[in-house]
């Protein structure tokens, strides 16, 4: 029996992961939750699961929780404790009782318990890519010391650990992450500056959380997964090629020395490298099925770095690693959250983030604690280049 924590247990990922864990009760078994500010979803969840502990992001949602749970007979602190913050999240992560941590929180707001498992000793099914992009190096030499495995639950990554079982690292000529373009993939550069919110968030083929739906739209979700690539397999960013496939059947591919190349195809569903992840190295039967003779065809296409010059930051802060890679993560949580707010314009993302990038000293952290602080002074750089950008300094906007 798997015994499993959940970061982030009310998004996306972390409801998948309970359908799996619903659907497979004699494999797993959740023994602890954390989410962040959905009391209601996080109360049907305890109600349901009945962890042992449960973390809030903050002391009045854990508050609201702890009422809600009295109120229909759960005691908290005798039948389950309720914590809040970010030591709350890592009571969660490291509990003894779990040996796997799905990490979904979004942003490097998960990054602290990430981290923790991982030194705790805990495999990690790996869904929060920015902890990767954030603080990658210190993690991966982390999971190396302990010999456990980080077993990547999105989906491109997932597609290329699987793969990989075809061969060894030193084999590998490249990784190919497919893209799936987001909805801008036809739209002239011209129309960007009037691209709204509402179009930004209707991504064609996955359903997912604000911050990632936007950054699919920008394609700095594929520049945050070439970093994590880099990170997660060992590899130079010369050797993570990214590639521009609509129809999102193939999830990723690796290619090898001799010319081989082994592509992961499967239907669109996270519950399938979440099921993966939970069960690995084993392979367990599930009802998701791909219908492949309805497979007409698969295009491709390289992606346009001028379009998307998201993409092209991260290339450079994927070669540059240290704070640059803190600062890329940041400056995009920053903007893209002013993007939703309506404060800045869709073509504003990235201008932030490459202001952001152009004041960040070349530095390497040392620790977790290092990293946080590099990534508050590129937050803050970043909300003064919004300030600027949306004109709410009373300074005149920026082009
Ligand atoms: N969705 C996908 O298909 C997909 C695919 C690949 C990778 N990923 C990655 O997986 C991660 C999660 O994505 P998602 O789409 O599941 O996001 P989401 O739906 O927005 O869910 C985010 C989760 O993080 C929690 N959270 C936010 N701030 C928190 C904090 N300060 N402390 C504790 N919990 C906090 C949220 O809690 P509340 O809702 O309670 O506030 C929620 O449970 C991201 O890093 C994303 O890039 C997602």
């Amino acid at each position: 029996m798997r015994k499993i924590a959940i970061l982030g247990s009310t998004g996306s990922i972390g409801r998948s992961t309970l359908s799996i864990v619903e659907s497979y009760p004699d494999r797993f078994a959740v023994v602890s939750l954390a989410a962040g500010e959905n009391v209601d979803a996080a109360f049907e969840q305890a109600r349901r699961w009945k962890p042992r502990i449960v973390s809030m992001a903050t002391p009045e949602a854990a508050d609201s929780l702890a009422s809600k749970l009295s109120a229909v007979g759960i005691r908290p602190l005798r039948d389950m404790e309720i914590v809040f913050g970010a030591k709350g999240t890592v009571q969660v992560a490291t509990i003894p009782q779990a040996d796997f941590v799905v990490s979904a929180i979004v942003g490097v707001a998960g990054l602290e318990a990430t981290y923790e498992a991982v030194k705790a000793g805990k495999t990690i099914g790996l869904a929060n890519k920015e902890c990767m992009v954030a603080a990658g190096e210190l993690i991966t030499a982390e999971a190396r010391r302990h010999n456990k495995p980080l077993l990547p639950i999105d989906s491109e990554h997932n597609a290329v650990h699987q793969c990989m079982r075809g061969g060894r690292l030193e084999e590998v000529r490249k990784v190919w992450l497919t893209a799936s373009g987001g909805p801008f993939l036809n739209t002239p550069k011209k129309d960007f500056d009037t691209i709204t919110v509402q179009q930004a968030l209707n991504h064609p083929t996955w359903k997912m959380g604000q911050r990632i739906t936007i950054d699919s739209a920008t394609l700095m979700n594929k520049g945050f997964e070439v970093i994590e690539a880099c990170r997660l397999f060992h590899l130079p960013p010369k050797q993570v090629d990214v590639i521009v496939h609509p129809q999102s059947t193939i999830h990723s591919m690796v290619e090898f020395v001799d010319g081989s190349i082994l592509a992961q195809l499967s239907v669109t569903d996270m519950r399938l490298p979440i099921l993966y992840a939970l069960t690995y190295p084993d392979r367990v039967e599930s009802d998701l099925t791909f219908p492949v003779h309805e497979l007409k065809r698969l295009d491709f296409q390289p992606p346009d770095m001028e379009k998307f010059p998201c993409l092209r930051l991260a290339y450079e802060a994927a070669e540059a690693g240290g704070a640059t890679s803190v600062a890329l993560n940041a400056a995009d949580e920053i903007a893209v959250a002013a993007f939703l707010a309506g404060d800045i314009r869709f073509n504003d993302i990235p201008l932030t983030i490459q202001a952001v990038l152009h004041e960040t000293k070349a530095r390497h952290p040392e620790s977790i604690k290092e990293v946080l602080s590099m990534d508050e002074t590129a937050r803050s750089l970043a909300r003064d280049k919004v300030a600027r950008l949306s004109g709410k300094t009373g300074r005149p906007a920026l082009a």
